[in-house]
Order: structure tokens, then sequence, then C-alpha cells
């Protein structure tokens, strides 16, 4: 596989890893910020969703890495970068989640995009990667839903 043929996949892990940052933090805040009757559940949750989404975040900044290309690791290149955006407003615990479940929506096509992208350049490895967590957050916002009603 030559270099050029990499970039793209790349850059496509790259502004995955940017969404993952965003959405590592906006985790973050709506842990620390969610109220109401549904806090001690929820409050628990976002954590379980921010942890996994660090891992995740990691897995794509070392597949980057993997190919040969430098991770964007600055919360200023996250931002810049980002389909996601960050939540500056005082949501309620519902509008919490259907913002993930969102948030969801867009990671997932945007992951098997890339899964099918590395796929058709023969980058078995990085489709490896990328369909297994659209499968996990498939479950994710299905669980969300539920919540929702
Ligand atoms: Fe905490």
């Amino acid at each position: 596989m030559t270099a050029t043929a990499t970039r793209p996949i790349t850059d496509q892990l790259n502004v995955l890893l940017a969404d993952y940052q965003v959405w590592y933090q906006k985790l973050r805040n709506y842990h620390w910020n969610v109220k109401g009757p549904l806090f001690f559940g929820l409050h628990e949750k976002f954590e379980e969703l921010y942890l996994d989404a660090a891992v995740k975040a990691d897995e794509l900044a070392e597949r980057v890495l993997a190919l040969g290309t430098k991770p964007l690791s600055t919360l200023r290149e996250a931002l810049d970068h980002a389909r996601l955006a960050e939540d500056d407003g005082s949501p309620s615990a519902e509008t919490m989640v259907q913002n993930l479940v969102s948030d969801i929506g867009t990671l997932n096509q945007a992951l098997r995009a890339t899964a099918k992208a590395a796929a058709d350049s023969g980058d078995d490895a990085t489709m490896n990667l990328l369909d297994p967590m659209a499968d996990e957050q498939e479950k994710t916002a299905w669980m969300l839903r539920a919540f929702l009603g």
C-alpha cells in the first residue's frame, strides 16, 4: 500500500478521531451537569460512554500512526475538524439523550463510510477496527432510544 493510497483513509480516521475527542468532552459535560429525577442512571451511563469514547479515540489515533500519519492531537485541531459540535447550553436530561442519539447517528454513518473506503482500498485492518465500533454503537443508540420511550 502506498502512502498516497492511505492518505484519504488517514484523513477520514483523523476526522473520526476529532469527532470522538469532541464527543468525549460532551459526554463529560453531560455527566457533570445532568439534573433531575433521571440523574443517577444518566450520570452513570454518561460516564460509561465517555470512558468508551476515550478507548475508541485512542484506537483511532493509533491506527492513524500505524498507517504512518500523525493523529490530530490537540483540542484546537479536534474542534477545527470534528463534525460533532460541543454543547455549551444547559439541556434537559431528555434533550441530552436525544443529542447523543443524533451524535451516534453521525458517528456511525462516518464509521461505516470509512470502513467501506478502507475495504475498497485493501485496508482490511481499518475496516475491522471501524465496523465493530459501529455495531456496538448501534446497540447503544437502541438503548438510548428505548430510554426515551
Ligand atoms: Fe464522575
